[in-house]
């Protein structure tokens, strides 16, 4: 069996349902609306297969992805080669990371936010802190547990296919230790490359974020102001209305 991590061809067949330039629409916005300083550094927390590198490079900005596995990072090398643009990556934890250079835009894709502890999501902060240069914006997708994940009724799962490649992919969540807001997610793909069958398979454990803790963390940080949250990437749509929240981003400003 592969690990998930190890195989990004199939993670970015299995992730391609995004809407990557609408996305990058998005920033763009939040950055005009919402941030205090000039854009050009923008640096991926946990960026992998670098999803929104080719067409944030192409509209002017300079690209970093941050993640801590080489197969991940050799792929978004090949892939910045291939598209022929200038990207940097660095091999780190999103847990705990000092860089040289200072960034006026960060952002974190589809929950991955790996901390395990309290401790590790306080130290994720202080990184990124030291990285975000002042008046710059963070936009974290998914991170919070507006709902814990694991009361979705069932598992998520979903078909995607690219190049004769079919990935059957099925996403289940558990919990740990409750008091510690501990859960377990398990991303199963089920391969057919053309004719063969693979499973690949990815376990991350996350210290859950509840909604109102994350508001006070921000709200009492030296760090970081809060600037909003919205529902399903559209900032006409903010949380506070919601009964029902799918895929939510967040906004905090370095300050
Ligand atoms: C769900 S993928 C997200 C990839 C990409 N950002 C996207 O939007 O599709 C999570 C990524 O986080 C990386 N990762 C897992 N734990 C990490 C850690 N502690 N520090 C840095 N990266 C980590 C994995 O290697 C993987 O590439």
């Amino acid at each position: 069996m592969a690990e998930l991590y190890d195989s990004p061809k199939y993670y970015e067949i299995a992730f391609a349902w995004r809407d990557i330039k609408a996305e990058v629409d998005l920033f763009e916005k939040a950055i005009e609306e919402y941030g205090a300083i000039p854009v050009k550094n923008v640096l991926e927390i946990c960026s992998g297969n670098s999803p929104h590198m080719v067409e944030l490079v192409r509209r002017g900005y300079r690209y970093t992805g941050l993640d801590l596995s080489r197969a991940m990072l050799d792929y978004s090398i090949a892939k910045a080669k291939a598209e022929a643009v200038r990207a940097d990556f660095i091999c780190a934890d999103m847990v705990d990371f000092e860089l040289k250079k200072k960034y006026e835009f960060a952002y974190i894709m589809l929950g991955s936010f790996f901390a395990t502890s309290t401790r590790e999501v306080f130290s994720h902060f202080e990184s990124v802190a030291r990285v975000l240069k002042k008046g710059g914006l963070y936009l974290l997708d998914w991170c919070v547990q507006f709902e814990p994940p694991w009361e979705t009724k069932g598992s998520s799962n979903w078909e995607m296919e690219q190049e004769g490649i079919r990935v059957h992919t099925t996403v289940t969540w558990e919990p740990i230790k409750l008091a510690r807001q501990t859960f377990k997610e398990t991303i199963v793909l089920d391969v057919n490359d053309k004719g063969r069958e693979i499973k690949v398979t990815g376990t991350n454990v996350h210290r859950a974020i509840y909604p109102q803790e994350f508001r006070r963390m921000i709200d009492y940080s030296d760090d970081f102001e809060f600037v909003g949250w919205w529902n399903n990437w559209d900032l006409d749509k903010p949380l506070d209305f919601a009964y029902k929240i799918s895929r939510p981003i967040i906004l905090i400003r370095r300050i």
